[in-house]
């Protein structure tokens, strides 16, 4: 093994070997991720952790006193702020909300949620337009770091003061302090806003869920994924949409072809598709009936 802890000095083998025994110890699975980034995110853990070589992170990840279980966190991205790309927003709010708002409920959910200013973005639209009350929302993160922020949600004022322009865009009369309780250094987000909202840790990749929703939030989650695993996720996502339920994605979300058979871009631009509806199909054979899933435009 390799006594430098810079990125390129972790090799295709030793990246395959760490990850597959992450998977093993922790039941995470990053062998799907994009290599150049999980090698750089595994450097910056043996920097932080004082590691000098891959030998001897392979040592704290088997560890008895489970040392790397906080280095788990540092693994993933998670940058995020409120009303990311506002023009996404925009279309959110004029134009998909505008479809589901006669329903008697909405379902959203909000997977790889960081730190939870995406959640809390959609939740003052969702207030702005009387929906709030009927809206239930499942907030999901892999990392457990990232969760306890986004439950807390407290933030610096210096961050909240940047999002005052958006909100601007959004609530030309609104006031900041209608979504947070403002002190000298932090703005924490009110109770009203909070109390919709379910947090949970969960795994897009190996952990399952058996809700149906109107809306996914699915933003930048899937960057550092390879194409094989951003098909599985697509697929899996599409199971949880409802029929015609929109998909949120990333900017930078670029996905293989193959996901046609599953979604259909609704506002490209925006990076916003909508399920493609399932139907059923009765097939007979050798004196059974089966009951299948077709998945049609
Ligand atoms: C860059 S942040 C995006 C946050 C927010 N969606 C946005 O676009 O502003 C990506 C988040 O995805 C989470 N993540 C990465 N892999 C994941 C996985 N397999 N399952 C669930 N969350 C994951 C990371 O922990 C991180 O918080």
């Amino acid at each position: 093994m390799l006594a430098t802890s810079t990125y390129n000095s972790i090799s295709d083998e030793e990246l395959m070997a760490i990850t597959s025994i992450i998977k093993n110890r922790f039941g995470i699975d990053f062998t799907g991720y994009e290599k150049q980034s999980m090698k750089r995110s595994l450097a910056r853990v043996m920097g932080k952790c004082k590691l000098d070589s891959t030998t001897d992170l392979i040592n704290v990840i088997l560890d008895e006193n489970n040392r790397f279980v906080n280095s788990i966190n540092d693994l993933t991205f998670s940058r995020t702020e409120l009303f990311r790309n506002p023009d996404v927003w925009e279309v959110l709010e004029q134009d998909v909300l505008e479809k589901l708002k006669f329903k008697p409920n909405i379902n959203i959910w909000h997977a790889g949620c960081s730190s939870g200013e995406e959640v809390y973005s959609m939740a003052l639209i969702l207030a702005h337009h009387n929906l709030l009350q009927k809206t239930t929302t499942l907030a999901t993160d892999i990392s457990t770091r990232a969760l306890d922020r986004a439950i807390q949600g407290r933030y610096s004022n210096t961050l909240v003061s940047k999002f005052e322009k958006s909100l601007q865009r959004f609530r030309p009369y609104g006031q900041i302090d209608e979504l947070f309780h403002i002190d000298e250094f932090n703005a924490t987000v009110r109770d009203q806003y909070k109390k919709h909202i379910n947090f949970r840790n969960h795994n897009l990749i190996s952990d399952s869920t058996n809700e149906k929703f109107d809306i996914i939030f699915c933003r930048n989650v899937m960057l550092y994924f390879d194409d094989t695993l951003k098909l599985e996720v697509i697929k899996k996502l599409r199971q949880s949409l409802k029929d015609g339920g929109f998909l949120v994605l990333g900017y930078y979300d670029l996905l293989p072809e193959e996901v046609e058979e599953y979604i259909v871009p609704y506002s490209a631009s925006s990076q916003i598709f909508q399920a493609k509806k399932s139907e059923t199909i009765e097939v007979e054979m050798h004196d059974r009936r089966f009951t299948l899933n077709k998945i049609s435009a």
